[in-house]
C-alpha cells in the first residue's frame, strides 16, 4: 500500500516536472523569436530609413533643366506683343539678361528701360543726343550734346519776363513769352532766371558744386558738361520775382504752371516721383519745350521725357 503511494507520487512529480519543462522550452521559444522579428523590424527600419534620406538627398541634387541661351532669346521674343514698335532686335540680348534680373517686370517694362539705358548705370554707355537743332531732342545721362554745340536761333527773352541776357531757341522763346504773359493777365509772374548755358558754364557750374557739396551728391542736382538739357536752348528754369526758385513749389505759380504749362509746350522734366528715372533731385522749377503735342500727351500720361522718347520719338 505504502509502495502504491510512493509510486503515485513519483509519477505526480514527473508529470508536473514534464509540463514546467515544456512551459519553460515554450517561454523561451515565443521569446526568441519575439526578439529576431523586433530585430528584423529594426533592420528593415533602417533600410527605408536610408533610401528616404537618398531620395531626399537625389532630390536636392536635381537642378532645373538648363535654358539655352538661345531659347531664352525665343521666350523673349514670344512674348513679346505686336504693337510693341519700340523693340529693337539689336538689343535683344540685353533684353534677356535684364528680365532674368527682374524676373517679375513685364516685358514692356524689360523694353522700355533698356532703351531708356537702365540696364547701365548713369553715366556709362552713353552716346551723343540725336535730333540737334530739333525740339524733340532727348539730353540726359546717357545721351551728351558734342561739346562745342550752341542751337540755331538762340534770342533773348523779353525782360519783361526774364532776368536780364536771358536766351532760348527762337520758337521755344516765342513759347515761353506767350506763356508768362498769359499767366500775368491772370495776375502771376513767371521769371525766367536761367535758360540757356554753354558748354563751358555748365563746366564751371557743375565742378563748383562738385567742389561744395562732393561729386556724389553735385550729381544728385546738377548735370556734368554736355548732359545739361540748358545747353539745347530749351530748357528753362524759372520763380516769381519774390522768393528763391529753390522754393518755387510752395507759390501759386507752380500752380498755375501744373495746370497750363502743357499748353504752351512744356513739360515739368524733373518730376517728384520720377527721381530713379530722371536721376535728378525733384525740380519744380525746371521746364523743358518739347512742342504742344508732345508736351499734353506727356501731361496726360505722367511720363518723363526720357519714358516718353524710346516710346514715341526714337
Ligand atoms: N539742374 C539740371 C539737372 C541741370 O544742371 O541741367
Ligand atoms: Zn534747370
Amino acid at each position: 500500500m505504502k509502495q502504491k503511494r510512493k509510486l503515485k507520487r513519483k509519477i505526480k512529480y514527473t508529470i508536473l516536472s514534464l509540463c514546467l519543462i515544456f512551459l519553460i522550452a515554450f517561454v523561451l521559444a515565443f521569446g526568441l523569436k519575439t526578439c529576431a522579428k523586433t530585430k528584423e523590424e529594426k533592420e528593415e527600419k533602417e533600410v527605408v530609413k536610408k533610401e528616404t534620406k537618398k531620395e531626399v538627398k537625389q532630390e536636392i541634387r536635381i537642378e532645373p533643366p538648363k535654358i539655352s541661351e538661345e531659347e531664352r532669346k525665343k521666350n523673349f521674343l514670344e512674348n513679346i506683343d505686336e504693337r510693341l514698335s519700340f523693340f529693337k532686335e539689336e538689343y535683344l540680348d540685353r533684353y534677356v539678361a535684364y528680365k532674368e534680373k527682374h524676373p517679375t517686370y513685364k516685358t514692356e517694362t524689360v523694353i522700355v528701360d533698356v532703351n531708356m539705358n537702365f540696364d547701365y548705370p548713369f553715366y556709362e554707355n552713353t552716346k551723343q543726343a540725336d535730333r540737334l537743332n530739333s525740339s524733340d531732342i532727348l539730353v540726359n545721362k546717357y545721351h551728351y550734346l558734342p561739346n562745342d554745340y550752341v542751337p540755331k536761333n538762340l534770342t533773348a527773352i523779353k525782360e519783361e519776363y526774364a532776368v536780364s541776357g536771358m536766351k532760348l531757341v527762337d520758337y521755344a522763346k516765342d513759347a515761353f513769352e506767350e506763356m508768362a504773359s498769359a499767366a500775368k493777365e491772370e495776375g502771376y509772374t513767371i521769371r525766367a532766371m536761367s535758360s540757356y548755358r554753354s558748354y563751358d558754364y555748365q563746366k564751371n557750374l557743375y565742378n563748383r558744386y562738385v567742389r561744395q557739396d562732393g561729386q556724389q551728391q553735385a550729381d544728385t542736382y546738377s548735370a556734368r558738361a554736355g548732359y545739361s538739357e540748358h545747353q539745347t536752348g530749351l530748357a528753362v528754369d524759372i520763380d516769381n520775382g519774390k522768393i528763391s526758385y529753390t522754393d518755387f513749389e510752395n507759390t501759386k505759380e507752380f500752380g498755375w504752371m501744373q495746370e497750363h504749362a502743357h499748353e504752351y509746350g512744356f513739360i515739368l522734366r524733373y518730376p517728384k516721383s520720377k527721381v530713379d528715372v530722371t536721376g535728378y533731385q525733384y525740380e519744380s522749377w525746371h521746364y523743358r519745350y518739347v512742342g504742344k503735342e508732345i508736351a499734353k500727351r506727356i501731361h496726360e500720361t505722367n511720363m518723363t521725357y526720357d519714358e516718353y522718347y524710346v516710346r514715341y520719338v526714337e
